[in-house]
């Protein structure tokens, strides 16, 4: 049976989800953040000790003005008001990404967020937000260059804004694309990969539970026979 220390999910499908029910794509992306609280659950009561989430990337400043506005009002919002969920669940909170465009109240809310959660060890719930795997690997090597320290494996995955939460050892994709999308790919490198049609809004710890079951089972040989 394989152990999952590191779960990391990418929650597509959000803007089809609302489309198929005439709503608008913002619509999506509220319904899909009460689905985080669903799955950070699940995550805290079964044993996983880190779970990622892709919730902004580098590339989604592409996205109309109005959207992106949505989505880092939407991403303050859960900060802000869902204290009670890494509170009730030994949920502490990180993030994973470059937060300097970030405005200063989002800023320090998560600094609040972060300082107030630092004693809950149950899971270790990481959002990445202005996060792109490349962006994330250049300013780990420049990190590790800068404190004169030689580069290799280790001294990269060292720097990175993930270090300390192992490598991804299962990576979920919803909402049917087969990609990456520029999460995580060093991490990734030995993960085991799901990806489900289910858009993110509908995603369920059931079939979060089915995934991992499958993945508990899968013989994983990292280059080994
Ligand atoms: C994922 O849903 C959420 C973010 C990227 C922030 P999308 O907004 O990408 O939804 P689709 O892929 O357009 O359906
Ligand atoms: C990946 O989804 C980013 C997040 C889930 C935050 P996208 O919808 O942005 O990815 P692409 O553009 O389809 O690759
Ligand atoms: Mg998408």
């Amino acid at each position: 049976m394989n152990t999952l220390n590191h779960l990391a999910i990418i929650m597509d499908g959000n803007g089809r989800w609302a489309k198929s029910r005439t709503l608008v794509r913002t619509d999506g992306h509220k319904k899909g953040a009460d689905v985080v609280e669903n799955i950070a659950i699940y995550c805290a009561k079964n044993g996983i000790k880190n779970l990622t989430l892709y919730a902004f990337s580098t590339e989604n400043w592409k996205r109309p003005k109005s959207e992106v506005d949505f989505l880092l009002n939407l991403l303050l919002k859960f900060i802000k008001l869902k204290e009670n969920l890494f509170l009730e669940n030994s949920i502490r909170f990180h993030t994973i990404g470059d937060l300097s465009p970030f405005s200063n109240e989002l800023k320090d809310a998560i600094t609040n967020l972060k300082n107030k959660t630092k004693d809950n060890d149950r899971l270790n719930l990481i959002l990445a937000i202005n996060y792109g795997s490349q962006n994330e690997i250049v300013r780990a090597v420049n990190l590790a260059l800068a404190s004169g320290i030689k580069i290799n494996e280790q001294s990269i995955s060292n720097h990175l804004d993930s270090a300390g939460f192992g490598d991804v050892d299962l990576m979920i994709r919803t909402g049917g694309e087969q990609r990456l999308s520029n999460f995580l790919l060093w991490q990734s490198s030995y993960a085991e990969l799901a990806f489900t049609p289910t858009l993110w809004p509908d995603f369920t710890s059931q079939e979060l539970d089915k995934i991992i079951a499958k993945f508990r089972s899968t013989h994983r040989k990292f280059g080994a026979i």
